[in-house]
Order: structure tokens, then C-alpha cells, then sequence
């Protein structure tokens, strides 16, 4: 599959950054003690396996040690630590209590409301213990699927950590997806064990999410046996008897004894759904040893962890790779505390994350760039009322952060002394990829600069050849990774062609990137048709799809457009049906057919109707013409248009 360059997007992201060069070195004092030193490039360049095996028996407890670190001769199928096995949950949990850290707090949450639980090593370890034997009873077994559908609540950790100590693979699915979104996920992975909640809170209010549940199961033909309910704002709930239990009534009266089996290094962890550049969501899957290996690699160096001080906290969403990575499974296995919060920033005032950050003290804080574009607009008196003074450390991920972003996140945020680390990755790469070194990388806003010691990357043109510094191209990766996806969920052809194929032995990340003149990597976006908002990934055809799907509608065309806040914003342009029924808001009710369809995030932030779409010849809709009108410029050249006149048809059809 070709997929070509957003090319005016990249542009205009390349003409911003050339003009930044501010650099900011470590401080002495925090390069003494960081964590990650410039030794770890030198070492991992002269034995780059023999880095990775290292660091796999550094940083986890093996229960059979392996023979091969990596197997790659079925490539793009890997194999890390062949022949090793290892328990998840055990290097987690257990392990930290057999050491004598049984009393360190795991999780410090907040839930919305105001209320707040603490759970230690010990407390977190026996809960698990209990979840894995509630879900065995249910007769959940090695290599069954779960799917996990929770708001931000311990709870959410606890399945997963209990899946992957029984050798159940969780499937997470974001609690803002729809009945239907949750449906196709739980039957394309053939779901055993549904776990959710009566709901959760949001902006104050109680939300429902079991509703979406009975909703997805609704219909017969699915593979669900039970669904287990943790009650969490005691909102009233339907019942189905015999399917439905409560979590307080079979998790919580479960044994707390549980022995951890060994798992194969290879043996699926999860699997993550993803939007690509189809219809189709893509069952991301991850497998053990390698994806624990560079999670914990990366938490501990790029984090500048020091677990038995720091309280680190990741602001992201169970539901996305982030909230898998960085709040699931590495800062537990390095035996970090971390903060966890259930709601959303403004409530009950625009000021709870930094009343977070000062209650609990928090070290380490790990935010999208959307979110600190808000707290910008919201203005910095707010944080300015807090004591942030805590803070040693800032990082982002998930869309390019702005220099201008940065700077403040610095500034108001660290004030003006703590490093912030940018990092690249993604939901296939399952850990971070390119990102500073905090202890030694002097590091530029806007730009996530360097690859980690032991990944590949590189900046390459339209035939795969590097490009020079100074120059802008496509991102890939060079070569094999501990954490990389290990395929698509029953779909490995789709695999091979999405990530494989366009250019040869390098995987293509679909991320347009510049290399500046000392060689650092900015990133510039997608190049396919996938967008980036608020951090979250949504596919234009999926939305596209789900807009035909109603009946007033003909023809559909997504963009994503540039937003200062939100990074894009999804901007759907559509056709009518003759027979379109009457609807004086007819954007309004295909805003909420696509938030029935696929969740509330998805919802375009603007619906346009027009007379007609611009397509190719080949009846390609050109979605870079759309775009300059959704930003508000003139549509650039149009002249393989099928229609050269169309263009102006559909800006007079929208000046009416
Ligand atoms: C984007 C989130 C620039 C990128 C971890 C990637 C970024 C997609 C950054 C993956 C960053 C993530 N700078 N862009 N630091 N981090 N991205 O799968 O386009 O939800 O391909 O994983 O987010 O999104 P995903």
C-alpha cells in the first residue's frame, strides 16, 4: 500500500521549525545524579544485542533465563529473549514484596469526586492474586481474551495485571468508544471476559458505561460468557443473570493466594486496537518479555527514575498504549509510586492537576501536548496558585509539541529548571523510541531529537535513501526492537503490508520527520490518513465510514484540520441523499450518529455539506484540497482533478 505525503501540512510544520534553536544542556547538579549516562550510546552501539539482553536481566526477574536474545529470521515476525519465561505480573508485584518493598504505595488515586484510595505493593499484589483466581473460576485460561472496559480506577490495573498473570490476553478498550466500537473489538478478538464498571464521573456528573456493555451484547453471535461489574458511582444498572456478576462478589471473595506461572518471553501480553488508514481498527499485539524490557528500559532512563523517591505520574488514559506502558506495566515492574486520576482537568476547577501534583509531590509528570496547549489557554495564574516545586522532570508524548508549548510547559510548569523529555513512539512500537536523555542530551523544543540507545532510526526519501541533515522525509525503523508490535491480530498480511512494504527491511511508522543540521529528528506529523487529536488516533475513513452509514448521507470525505488546541480537528465534509430526510440539524444528528457509531471522540468538530467532492481521475478523493479549505486557504493546485471546476463549486456551495 502507497501512501503519500500530506505535503502543504508538512511544509508549513517545516517552515515553523526552522526558525527554532534554542538549546537547554542539562544542569550540573541533575546530570550528576541522573540515572542514564552518555555511556549507554557507546555501549549499546558496540554490542547492540548484547545491550538488550543485558538490560532484559537487569531490569526483570526471569524465571527460566533465555538462549537467544533475538530471532528475526522470520522477519517482520520477531522473536526477543528466545527460550526465556517470565511472569508479568509477578515482575510487577511479587517480586517487590519479596524484596521488602511490600509497604511502598503503588498507586496514589484520585477519583474525580474528591475521594482517594492508597494502595501499597502488598495490597495491589494480593488484589491481582485474587482477580486472576475470580477470573480463572470463570474459566478464563492461558490465551483467552479478555476485554477491559474501565474508567481510570485501580481496578483497570488490576485486570490487567491479573490477565497477564494467568496468561489471559486483555484487550483494554477506551471507555469513550461506543456499544458498537466495543462489539467489534470484542468479536474480532473473541472476548471471553468482559470487565467494566457501572461508570465513572465526568465534569462532576456520573457517566454510565455498563449501558454500552449491554448494548454491545445485545446482539447474539458473540463469544462473551460474563461480565464482571466493579461499582463505581453506584448508578442503577440492568442485569443479565447467569452472565453478569459484581466484582465485590467474586473478585473480592476470591483467595488471595495465587502462584504466578512462567509464560513463554513470546507469549501475548495484549492486544490494542489502533486506527490505520482503512475502516478497520487494527488489534495491535504485544507479546511479554521484549515489550517489559523496553518499557522498563525506557521508564527508568528517560524518566531519570529513582523508585524509592519519586512519584511519578502519567496523565494518560488506560484505553491508550500510554496508559499500557507507562502506567500498567513499567513504573510497577521498576517499583515506582504513581499517581493515577480518574477525571478531568477542570474539575472541579481548572487548577486539580496541579493541586494533584502539590498534594502528592509529584516528581516525574508525563502529559500530551493538547493538554498543556489548554492549561496555555486557561493562563498561568492557575498553576501559578500551586507548589510545583516538587517537579524534577516534564515529558510529552503522543503529537508534536509546539516550541511555544514546550517553553511554557517549562517555564510555568518547571519553573524554567526541569528537563523536559519529548517522546516518539507509538501504539506498534509499544515503548518509547526517540526521546532525549535528560542527564545528557541539551534539549531543543519542538523536536524529540535522538533515537534511544539501542533502537535504529532513521529519515528517509520517497526510494528509502537517508536524507541529508537539513532535509525532511519519512520515519522509519532500521532495524528490530525489544517492545515492537509482533503483528495484527488474525491478520499478519495486513501486517507485513502496512508496515513492511513500503520500503525494503525498514519498518515505515507513517510519520512525516525533518533531521535538523546536527542531525536531531523532528517529527512533523502523519503522512497517511490517519489524525492526531487531542493525542488521540482516528482514522479518517473510519469516520468516513461511519458517516455513510446513515442514511441521509451519500458520500463523505474526513480531514483532520490544523487546531490549536486539540493539534487537528476532524472536519467532515458530505454529500446528501435526494432522499435525505428533512433535518433542519442535520449536522448535529450525524455529529451524534458518529458518536453512536464510534464514540464521542470521534464526533466531527465541523460538518460541511456540499454539491460535490474533489477527486482524482481515478475517483480518489484528493483530501489535501479539502483540508485548505477546512484551514481556511485558498484549495492548492487542483489540476489533476477530474473536475477542475469543482473546487469552486464547493467554496460558492459553502458561502451560501
Ligand atoms: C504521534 C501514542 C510527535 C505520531 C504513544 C505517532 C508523536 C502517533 C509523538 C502514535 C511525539 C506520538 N512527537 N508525534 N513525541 N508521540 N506521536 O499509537 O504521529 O496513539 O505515529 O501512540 O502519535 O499514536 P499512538
Amino acid at each position: 500500500m502507497r501512501q503519500k505525503m500530506a505535503e502543504n501540512n508538512q511544509n508549513d510544520a517545516l517552515e515553523n521549525l526552522l526558525h527554532e534553536n534554542r538549546q537547554f544542556p542539562p544542569s550540573p547538579e541533575f546530570a550528576a545524579n541522573a540515572v542514564a549516562q552518555a555511556s549507554l550510546y557507546e555501549e549499546a552501539a558496540a554490542d547492540r544485542l548484547g545491550f538488550w539482553a543485558k538490560q532484559a536481566r537487569e531490569l526483570l526477574s526471569w524465571s527460566k533465563d533465555f538462549e537467544t536474545t533475538l530471532d528475526w529470521s522470520e522477519a517482520p515476525f520477531a522473536k526477543w529473549f528466545v527460550g526465556g519465561e517470565i511472569n508479568a505480573a509477578y515482575n510487577a508485584l511479587d517480586r517487590h514484596v519479596e524484596a521488602g518493598n511490600g509497604d511502598r504505595v503503588a498507586i496514589y488515586w484520585e477519583g474525580e469526586p474528591g475521594d482517594t484510595r492508597q494502595i501499597s505493593y502488598a495490597q495491589l499484589t494480593e488484589e491481582v492474586k485474587k482477580a486472576a483466581n475470580a477470573f480463572e473460576a470463570l474459566g478464563v485460561a492461558k490465551g483467552d481474551r479478555v476485554a477491559i472496559y474501565l474508567p481510570m480506577i485501580p481496578e483497570a490495573v488490576i485486570s490487567m495485571l491479573a490477565c497477564a498473570r494467568i496468561g489471559a490476553i486483555h484487550s483494554v478498550v477506551f471507555g469513550g468508544f461506543s456499544a458498537d466500537a466495543l462489539r467489534n473489538r470484542i468479536d474480532d478478538a473473541e472476548a471471553k471476559l468482559v470487565v467494566t464498571a457501572d461508570g465513572t464521573y465526568r465534569r462532576g456528573a456520573p457517566s454510565a458505561l455498563k449501558p454500552a456493555v449491554d448494548a454491545a451484547l445485545s446482539a447474539p453471535g458473540h463469544t462473551v460468557q460474563h461480565v464482571v461489574v466493579v461499582k463505581r458511582n453506584g448508578e442503577p444498572v440492568d442485569w443479565t443473570e447467569g452472565r453478569d456478576l459484581w466484582w465485590s462478589e467474586s473478585v473480592e471473595t476470591a483467595s488471595a493466594e495465587h502462584q504466578a506461572v512462567p509464560h513463554d518471553s513470546e507469549h501475548p501480553l495484549f492486544i490494542l486496537y489502533t486506527s490505520g488508514t482503512t475502516g478497520k481498527p487494527k488489534g495491535i499485539l504485544h507479546t511479554t518479555g521484549g515489550y517489559l524490557t523496553q518499557t522498563a528500559y525506557s521508564h527508568k532512563n528517560v524518566f531519570d527514575l529513582h523508585p524509592e523517591s519519586d512519584v511519578y505520574w502519567c496523565a494518560a488514559d488506560i484505553g491508550w498504549v500510554t496508559g499500557h506502558s507507562y502506567i500498567a506495566y513499567s513504573p510497577l515492574v521498576n517499583g515506582a509510586s504513581m499517581v493515577m486520576y480518574e477525571g478531568t482537568p477542570d474539575t472541579p476547577h481548572q487548577g486539580r492537576w496541579w493541586e494533584i501534583v502539590q498534594k502528592y509531590k509529584v516528581t516525574i509528570l508525563y502529559a500530551a501536548p493538547t493538554a498543556i496547549r489548554t492549561f496555555m489557554k486557561w493562563g498561568r495564574e492557575i498553576p501559578d496558585k500551586y507548589d510545583l516545586s516538587s517537579l524534577k522532570l516534564l515529558g510529552s508524548v503522543g503529537e508534536p509539541i509546539n516550541p511555544e508549548a514546550w517553553i511554557w510547559y517549562r517555564e510555568v510548569i518547571g519553573g524554567g529548571k526541569t528537563p523536559i523529555v519529548d517522546t516518539w513512539w507509538q501504539t506498534e512500537t509499544g515503548g518509547m523510541m526517540i526521546s532525549p536523555l535528560p542527564g545528557v542530551t541539551a534539549t531543543k523544543p519542538g523536536s524529540a531529537q535522538v533515537p534511544l540507545p539501542g533502537i535504529e532510526v532513521d529519515v528517509v526519501d520517497d526510494l528509502g535513501v537517508p536524507v541529508q541533515n537539513g532535509q525532511g522525509g519519512y520515519l522509519v525503523v532500521k532495524s528490530a526492537w525489544p517492545s515492537m508490535l509482533r503483528g495484527i491480530w488474525g491478520d499478519p498480511e495486513r501486517y507485513k503490508d502496512t508496515y513492511w512494504s513500503r520500503f525494503d527491511g525498514m519498518y515505515f511508522a507513517g510519520d512525516g520527520a525533518k533531521k535538523d543540521e546536527d542531525g536531531d529528528i523532528w517529527l512533523l506529523g502523519r503522512v497517511d490518513d490517519v489524525m492526531n487529536v487531542s493525542g488521540h488516533r482516528l482514522s479518517t475513513t473510519e469516520i468516513e465510514s461511519a458517516l455513510v452509514s446513515h442514511e441521509s448521507v451519500a458520500e463523505a470525505a474526513v480531514v483532520g484540520a490544523a487546531d490549536e488546541t486539540t493539534g487537528q480537528a476532524v472536519v467532515a465534509f458530505v454529500i446528501l441523499r435526494g432522499s435525505a430526510v428533512d433535518d433542519a440539524d442535520i449536522e448535529q444528528t450525524l455529529r451524534n450518529h458518529v458518536g453512536k457509531e464510534i464514540g464521542p471522540i470521534a464526533k466531527p468538530k465541523r460538518i460541511l455539506v456540499v454539491p460535490e467532492l474533489p477527486k482524482t481521475r481515478s475517483g480518489k478523493i484528493m483530501r489535501r484540497l479539502l483540508k485548505d479549505i477546512a484551514e481556511g486557504r485558498e484549495a492548492g493546485d487542483a489540476t489533476t482533478l477530474a473536475d477542475v471546476g469543482i473546487m469552486q463549486v464547493i467554496s460558492d456551495s459553502l458561502k451560501k
